[in-house]
Formats: structure tokens, sequence, C-alpha cells
């Protein structure tokens, strides 16, 4: 396509007409111009096409974010994301809604299940996977829902107020991650306003960050009816309004150029991208036979079994061995909950429920024990199911979150499980002492039970076949591998921004700030249930030998290398952690902060080497007085780790890095003065005169005179040092001063 030409002979109707939906699902074409449109469908864990009647066609659910993410498996996301570009070629879509790369700030946001992690690094590695994934098959993404959609209580309208360090390192790390890694070519901004600006209208988002500092060169689309006003949209960065609002939106575009409101290259620029995708998707598109679902249901039951987490497992209750009698108890056994609810909802052609996979593998007895359009203790369901127990060697209860308790649209308000769950366990566990949980639940919740069950298996919403995976990790066929992709905390008030959320009217406050998930457990000292990284397996790993390419870091990659033995009896993979913790003490910083992992297959007695490479940002942080990246010179610890709470291994490395000093000024501290190599000289008159006129302070200030003046003085701006002086320094003084030190930076 000629981008160039076909621009150039647009008419301005024609190209605003570029920057809305042609409907809900397309965006317009330019027939003569042989422009095409695109079809746009959701996402992200299987194809949500809508088609001409309305009707969602039938496609595989695989396991929601949720669950993908706790395989920190690149390769698996990008095989994901290279099945869902198959389909959607099938299917005639052009760009697939997703992935999600949203931030878990809270455990109770409601879509927590479609979004991947607390920490950024991971989310935006396995979006940026997904991502390669399906546009390697000439299908197209959009990531969302950028920015700081982090809650879907009142999401269209709340203002999300956040420090522009918590932005940069957190809320925009993922999605900054997941740009530079995957190259989407869609991205599509959220309905919140972040500090006041609606994301759709906010230049320093979609403009500023987005494409001058990360070099996205997509096409940035609303979310469903983000558009609040279209031309401020395109003047910030937006090319496409979804879905189609109406008309009249296409006019006030146009005459916003006509009138000079808008200049006529921000629309063309606009246009243009929206021509670039359209280009990308036809270049890409291929005839494609249907795609075989029979397949997808295989790789969706692999993907379930990677992403599992075995979060319990006393005197290796599971997995189940030998001839033993087994009691399924619990409605999910039947019909388990394996995706959420809204935008993402996929009409599945095939489930697979464990009571069904089970049959194949081993006898068992089941009882419902509860229903789940209810929170009501049904007393003959709960006799069936203790009845059962009683008589069994093990009782498998499948628990969870019901699709009312969790969705898209709003969010929890409490982390329990429905009553009627927690009192059938409470019985079963009265007659029975060999209790294995498996939960189907899209976030965190809370366990006051878990005293009760010797094994628990969290499977999350894990796709069409999890029934399958669900007993290929009970019965041992796999060893389970997952690792937790967020905390598990203890009680919900323990949450980071628990009182902050979901904030007031509309405006929630993210007072938390960087401190967000394992880094503020880990920075508050506090327990939790299960942390960050957690995840069990059938077998033991034994880490070795952690190596540093070297010890002192300047700039640039550098690597870490960590052996890795497998010495127990089974195959299975584990997932190596590596955490950066700063010794450094010149700001607030987290303890230690995920900055690489990889996943490695051992198969008993054998060693494995993992090599992970790191670079300016292992070591960074967000300096708002420089508005950019710093690394701190000094001391960093390398943490080789099987959790955020189990760390192996660690190394020391030193950063040399070339400190940076701001200009000073009047209002600029002693101390931060005097950090300047040579200011203490400049400096040395106006401290002797200080020194002389506080120590005739004397005794009348305390024992503790020195350390308080000291003190004082180091705090002291430097305007303020001509009152303590004595008359001996000069405000014209101190300006040269200033000036002089300024000199030496
Ligand atoms: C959701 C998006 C989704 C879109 C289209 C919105 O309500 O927030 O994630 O892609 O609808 O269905």
């Amino acid at each position: 396509m000629d981008i160039k030409k076909i621009l150039s002979q647009m008419t301005l109707e024609e190209k605003a007409a570029m920057c809305q939906g042609a409907d809900a699902w397309h965006t317009v074409a330019v027939p003569h111009l042989g422009v095409p449109a695109v079809m746009v469908s959701d996402g992200p864990h299987g194809l949500r096409k809508i088609n001409e009647n309305g009707n969602v066609v039938k496609a595989v659910c695989f396991p929601t974010a949720a669950g993908t993410a706790c395989s920190f498996d690149e390769e698996l996301l990008e095989s994901l994301g290279d099945i869902l570009g198959q389909s959607a070629q099938a299917e005639n879509v052009g760009v697939i809604l997703g992935p999600a790369a949203n931030i878990k700030r809270s455990p109770l946001c409601g879509r927590n299940f479609e979004y991947f992690s607390e920490d950024p690094l991971l989310s935006g590695r396995m979006a940026g996977a997904y991502i390669r994934g399906v546009q390697h098959q000439g299908v197209g993404t959009s990531l969302k829902h950028y920015a700081a959609n982090n809650q879907e209580t009142r999401r269209q309208s709340i203002s999300a107020s956040i420090s522009p360090r918590a932005l940069r390192e957190i809320y925009l790390a993922s999605f900054e991650h997941a740009v530079k890694s995957g190259h989407p070519w869609t991205l599509m901004c959220s309905y919140n306003k972040i500090n006041g600006t609606y994301a759709s209208e906010n230049e320093w988002l979609l403009t500023d960050v987005l494409r001058d500092d990360w070099g996205f060169d997509g096409a940035v689309m609303t979310d469903w009816g983000a558009c609040s006003d279209h031309v401020a949209g395109v003047a910030a960065g937006l090319e496409l309004e979804m879905p189609r609002a109406c008309d009249e939106d296409d006019e006030v575009l146009a005459d916003a150029v006509r009138t000079g409101r808008l200049p006529e290259q921000v629309l063309d620029r606009a246009c243009e991208r929206m021509l670039q995708l359209a280009d990308r998707v036809s270049s890409g598109h291929r005839e494609e036979e249907e795609f075989d679902k029979g397949l997808q249901h295989h790789q969706a039951r692999k993907f379930a079994r990677e992403s599992m987490v075995l979060l319990k497992n006393d005197n290796n209750l599971l997995p189940i061995r030998g001839n033993k009698k087994i009691a399924f108890i619990g409605k999910f056994a039947e019909s388990p909950r394996f995706q959420g609810g809204g935008s993402s909802h996929i009409n599945t052609a095939e489930t697979l429920s464990a009571l069904e996979a089970v049959r194949s593998v081993s006898p068992v007895k089941y009882a419902r024990g509860f229903e789940t359009d209810r929170d009501e203790i049904i007393p003959e369901l709960v006799d069936e199911a203790v009845a059962i127990a009683k008589d069994a060697d093990l009782a498998v209860l499948f628990l969870g979150l019901p699709d009312l308790l969790e969705s898209e649209s709003y969010d929890r308000t409490h982390m329990s499980l429905p009553q009627c769950q927690v009192a059938l366990l409470e019985e079963i566990a009265k007659v029975q002492q060999n209790i294995a949980v498996v939960l189907h639940n899209g976030a965190p919740i809370v366990m006051p039970w878990l005293d009760k069950a010797g094994a628990v298996l969290e499977a999350y919403l894990g796709g069409q076949a999890v029934g399958g995976a669900v007993v290929d990790v009970l019965f041992g066929a796999v060893s389970p591998c997952g690792k937790l992709a967020e905390t598990f905390p203890l009680r919900m008030e323990d949450t980071p921004c628990h009182g902050f959320f979901p904030g007031d009217g509309d405006r929630v406050t993210y007072a938390e700030d960087i401190y967000v998930g394992y880094r503020w457990y880990d920075k508050r000292h506090m327990d939790v249930l299960f942390p960050f990284g957690h995840g069990l397996s059938y077998t033991t790993f034994e880490y070795s030998n952690l190596r540093l390419s070297a010890d002192t870091y300047s700039g640039g990659e550098m690597t870490v290398q960590v052996d890795v033995t497998n010495t127990g009896k089974m195959y299975a993979k584990e997932i190596v952690q590596l955490y950066v913790r700063p010794e450094t003490n010149g700001f607030s910083r987290p303890v230690r902060e995920l900055r690489g992992f990889a996943k490695l297959a051992l198969a008993p007695g054998e060693t494995g080497t993992v090599t992970i490479a790191l670079d300016e940002r292992a070591f960074a942080l967000w300096r708002e007085d420089m508005d950019g990246w710093y690394i701190e010179p000094g001391r960093y610890v390398i943490e080789a780790a099987a959790s955020s709470r189990d760390i192996r291994l660690t190394a020391d490395i030193t950063a040399q890095t070339k400190p940076v000093y701001l200009p000073v000024t009047m209002d600029s501290t002693m101390a931060d003065a005097m950090a300047i190599p040579g200011a203490d000289k400049v400096l040395a008159d106006v401290c002797a005169a200080l020194d002389i006129c506080m120590g005739a302070g004397g005794d009348s200030l305390g024992d503790s005179t020195g350390e308080m003046a000291a003190a004082m003085f180091r705090e002291m701006p430097l305007h303020a040092i001509a009152s303590f002086a004595g008359g001996k320094v000069t405000r014209t003084q101190l300006k040269a001063v200033v000036d002089e030190i300024n000199q030496l930076i």
C-alpha cells in the first residue's frame, strides 16, 4: 500500500472518518483507494469474534492471564499468541484486543483474572511474548488498557492520582516492557483519567511517553466508549475512537481542521497510522482453513498444567499414588469455573471437567457439596459429601469463586470463599484428615481454613481443559511448576492500597506509591499467606554456583548464571527468579525487585545452568527531580531465588555509575549542597560562621546540643543560613556560594 499517496488522495472528510470505527468491530474502509476495513475482536485468552448477527463464534478458551503468568514462560505465551493468531486468520480477524497488561494493584480488582501480575517486569514480558506470537501470524494485537485501569469501580470516570515515580516504575513499566519487546500494532487506552486527564486525551501518555520515549509506532484506539472529546484525543495522539459513536464525531473532527483548532498535519498523522494498520493487517492476511479446535484443546490443557501453582503439600499428600479410595467433592469438579465474565468471555465448543478427565485414570466417588448460583449451605449436599469423604483415603475438594463474585465491571468487596464452601470443608475435615483443595478463582483469596487442607493446588481460571490439567497434576502425570505472579496476603486489610481502594468518588489516590505487591509486604516485613514467586514441585531443586559476569557495574548488559540441580525423583521444571536488592541509601527503595527469571526442565539428578541478562533498568529508579532513570552508585545484592521469600544464593555487585547532582539553589539544603564533590571547600567559611554562632547557644538546648545543631545545619536551606550566622554571612555571599558550587557540577 502506498500510504503517502493514498493519504494525498483522501478528502478531509475521508481522513476524519478514518479516526472512528465503522461499527463496533471494524475500522472504516476506503474502497475507491483500495483501503480495506480491519476487523477487531476480543481477546485475550481465546477468540471472541462477534459475527454479523451478533453471535459469538465458537472458539477455544485458554487459561486466563492470571494463570499463564504463573508459568513465567515467555515461550508458552508466544505459542499461545501464535495459536490465537492462527485462529484470528481463520476467522478473518485482523486485530486481537489483548493482551491486558495492567498491574494488580489490589487483589480486589474484578478484572485481575485478565491481568498478569503485580510485578511490571513479569507482566510486561508475558504481554510482549504474547504480542510476538500473535503478530508472527500476521495478525495485530491491542495492548490494553493503557494505563492505570487498576479497578473496575467507576472505571469510566475515576481519576487515578499517581506519582510520576510510581507510574514509571510500576504502572507504565508493564506497558513499556511489552511495547519494547513486542511492538504491538495497536494499543488501547483506558477509560480512566490519570492525574486528572482522560487517558484518551492525555498527550503526555499517548505521545511523550508512548511514542517519544518508547518508540511505539502503531495506532492508539480507545477502549469501548472511552472517548470524551474526540478532537482533544486526536490532538493528544489518539488515532481511533471505538466503537463507532455517531456521524457528528466525524464532522466535528473535520470542522476542527477547517477552523484551525486542529492542525491538518495532526489529522494526517493519525490517518497515516490507520492506513499503516490496514496495510499491516492486509499484508499479513492469509486464507486459512478452519482452525483445529481439537488440537487447541490439547494445547489449552498443556498450558493449564504449566500455569497451576501447588501452594501447599504437607507430607507429600500429592501426587496421588497407588490404589487409593478417592472422593471428588465440590461443584467445580463437575463444572469448573475456567474463565471470567465480561468482554473476554469465550463461547467454548468443549470443556473438560476433572470428573470426566479422572475416569481414564482412577475410580472416584463424587458429591457436589454446594451450588454456585447462591451462597447457601444445602444440608443434603453436605451430608452426601461427608459420607463419601468418610469412606475415602483422600478427599479432593474443588472450591473457588463463582462467576458472581468476580467479573469485569465490578470489584470484589472481600477475599473470602463463599461461606457454603468453607462450611463444607469444615464438615469434611471432621471425618477426613487427608484433604487436597483445588482452587478455581481469578485472584487471591484468604484461607482461614488452610490448616485443614494438607495440599492446595491453585488452578486459577485455567481455560476449557482445566479439568484434564488438574487431573494430570493431582495424579503426578506431571509435576506442578507454576509460581505465583502475585502475593496471597493473610488478610485483605494487609494489602498495600487498603483504605485507598477503590477511592472516594471520582478520585483514587495511589498512596502506597511504588510499594505494590511484594514490594509492600517486604518493605514492611509483613507475613503473607503465600509470597510472590512461591510454588511447590513434586521434586526438589538445589541452587549452586551463582556467578556474575562482573563484580562492578557501570552500564550496558551483564549476565548472571546459576546452576540448578534436580535433587528429587521426578522430571520437573523450575523457575529461577533473580531479584536485585539495593543497599544504597539515597532514596526510598523496595527491599528487592524482580529483574529477571528463567525456567528450566531437569531430569532427576540432572544439573542445568540458567543465564539471565541484567541491564540498566535492573538497578535504576525513576528520579522525579531529574525526570529520568538513575542508577545510584553503590552496593547491590543479586539474589537467585526460588520465591521472593526463598532466596537461595546471593552475590554483591558495586555500581560504579556517575552520581547526578542537580544544580543547587538558595532553597537547597546544606546536605544536598555538601554532597557535591568540592562543595565542602566552598562552604568552609559558612560552616565556620555557623559553628561559632550556634555554639554560643550553650547548654540551654540540652545535652544533645551538638547532634541537634548538626542535624539542623544538614537540613537547613542555604537561604536560612543568613539568619543563623550571627550577621557573618550575607545573602549576597550565599548567592555567590551557590554559583560557585554549581560550577563544580
Ligand atoms: C473492555 C475491553 C474490551 C472492549 C471490547 C471494553 O469494555 O474494557 O477490554 O476489549 O470492551 O469488547
